[in-house]
């Protein structure tokens, strides 16, 4: 199982060195073939050594240049970041990239050899008008993205379960990784409220390979019940 992390625009730098140094003392406990990672804001990476991957939240396709605000390879390669997420729906819906700009996201740093994490997931909306639907809308954010490439996780996010505490329910997840696994056939985290009391029915799902996690995993010993559940 995968188990990452995405603090989103929480914790600061202090807190985030803090946390990694606390995680690591536990993390000698986890199986050895399940893999952490996280994703702190883009002010708190550094060169953290461990048991896990700490990776970009976000970045501009570029190596370096005149991009004000933005952050690109030049600065992720200080600190050795090879991995990044790709397609999150609060960049999508709140900060409005397009189907066009994920994409040349993705291009670009899979032409880095970056380890991508991408993001898809349907709104409410989408949801109740059924599976069909779902799919539809979930292919549909694989536009322009080479599904073969092999540094590919996806992770099914449904936007209407995303911080709401209501996760998918098991069914729902059942039915859209299998769909999801025919079309593209990958290491495929869940997303959505995923939390101490809904983690063991989770990651017993035959295709679910691992979760991404907001609100949970803001804190070590909320994160660690995941992760040594
Ligand atoms: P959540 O967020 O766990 O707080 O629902 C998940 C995510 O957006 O990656």
């Amino acid at each position: 199982m995968i188990y990452a992390a995405n603090f989103k625009t929480n914790h600061t730098r202090k807190s985030t060195k803090n946390y990694i140094e606390e995680l690591q003392t536990q993390l000698h406990q986890k199986k050895s073939e399940d893999k952490v990672y996280i994703f702190p804001p883009l002010t708190a990476l550094d060169s953290f050594e461990g048991d896990f991957t700490v990776g970009a939240q976000n970045a501009y396709p570029v190596e370096k240049g005149a991009f004000t605000g933005e952050v690109g390879v030049e600065q992720l390669s200080e600190f050795g970041i090879k991995t990044i997420l790709i397609g999150h729906s609060e960049r999508r819906d709140t900060i409005g990239e397009s189907q066009g700009e994920v994409a040349k996201k993705f291009a670009f740093f899979k032409e880095q050899g970056f380890e991508i994490i991408y993001c898809i997931g349907e709104s409410l909306e989408v949801r109740e008008q059924g599976i069909e639907a779902v799919m539809e809308h979930l292919v549909s954010q694989f536009e322009g993205i080479d599904t073969t490439y092999e540094n590919f996780v996806i992770a099914y996010e449904p936007i209407w379960a995303i911080g709401t505490g209501r996760s998918a329910t098991v069914e729902e997840i059942v039915e859209t990784h299998n769909a999801l696994k025919k079309v593209v056939d990958k290491p495929l985290l869940y997303g959505g409220s995923v939390k101490g009391a809904n983690i063991a029915e989770i990651a017993a799902i035959d295709n679910v390979d691992g979760v991404l996690v907001g609100g949970a995993s803001l804190k070590t010993e909320t994160f660690l019940e995941l992760v040594l559940h």
